[in-house]
């Protein structure tokens, strides 16, 4: 059987029945979203002729991974897509420049202490480098940018985040804080240098990477949002240069333009990363994405 299986009449009126396409009332949106997901589903099943049994394989193997989809998506490259096609559409509306965007990942928490001026983001003490980053956040034409607020995340060197650490060791919101800038847009702050990590090992997504060959480490990284009234919220983070995972991230997450390299002197790492905003162009600009995050 091949997909051309999908075009038959009957398939095609199951698709307009089960989609709500063939009658009135429901959101006509979601109906040919609907739609058309289910008709790309089962043109996979037909083209690689998927047995019952693999079916309900995969549907028990997404009850399972529920939990994990915040990871998952990185994973299987569905967030860096987000990315690449929000950049190609700011390409199509001329808005071009400024940091790059990339992926959030699942382990932002809101309600981080709110410091202003020079930040300590470790609560807990740590056995391994200091890290001490700054730079500028800046407008389109280099103008500092006026009330920012930096929302800086990053895990431990085991590779843990606060509030999800599986050790239960730290204390919440280490190596977490939001910083208000003066209206320079400097920002600097002192933190204990972050590992890379893997996903958990045995979970759903760690599962798939090996049934793929493929590895789960993330390089070491530290996550931003930066938000100020009149600019448009960025999504972010930056790997260090000369992590060995730097160029093999498994959640595509790095990019040219985040990946700064660290100056080392004795057991500290500088890092220099000026943020560049673009202008909100509608109020939506301001605000952070729909996502589900844990509040505190
Ligand atoms: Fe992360």
């Amino acid at each position: 059987m091949d997909s051309s299986f999908i075009t038959t009449p009957q398939v095609q009126a199951l698709l307009d029945r089960a989609s709500g396409s063939d009658v009135a009332g429901g959101d006509r949106r979601l109906k040919a979203i609907t739609r058309d997901l289910l008709e790309g589903i089962m043109t996979v099943i037909a083209r690689h002729d998927i047995s019952e049994n693999e079916f309900w394989g995969a549907v028990r193997y997404l009850q399972d991974a529920a939990g994990e989809f915040g990871l998952m998506m990185p994973g299987v490259g569905l967030e860096h897509f987000m990315d690449l096609y929000m950049d190609a559409k700011d390409v199509e509306a001329g808005r071009i420049g400024g940091t790059p965007r990339t992926i959030e990942g699942p382990l932002y928490v809101e309600g981080a202490p709110l410091v202003e001026g020079h930040a300590h983001l470790s609560s807990d003490p740590d056995d391994t480098e200091t890290l001490r980053m700054k730079g500028r956040v800046t407008g389109p034409d280099g103008e500092p940018v006026k009330g920012v607020i930096l929302h800086v995340w990053h895990a431990n060197s085991k590779g843990f985040y606060s509030h999800f650490d599986p050790t239960g060791e730290q204390t919440p919101f280490n190596n977490r804080r939001r910083i208000r800038l003066e209206d320079n847009g400097f920002y600097s702050f002192e933190s204990k240098m972050p590992s890379g990590y893997a996903c958990p090992p045995g979970g759903a997504t760690d599962r798939l990477m090996g049934a793929l060959g493929r590895h789960g480490k993330r390089p070491a990284h530290v996550h931003f949002f930066v938000e100020a009234r009149g600019y448009r919220t960025l999504t972010t983070q930056i790997n260090f240069g000369d992590d060995p995972f730097a160029a093999d991230d498994f959640a595509f997450g790095t990019r040219e333009g985040l990946l700064p390299m660290p100056h080392r002197q004795g057991e500290t790492a500088y890092v220099d990363f000026d943020i560049q905003l673009q202008r909100a162009q509608s109020p939506e600009d301001e605000v952070f994405s729909q996502r589900i995050r844990l509040a505190v």
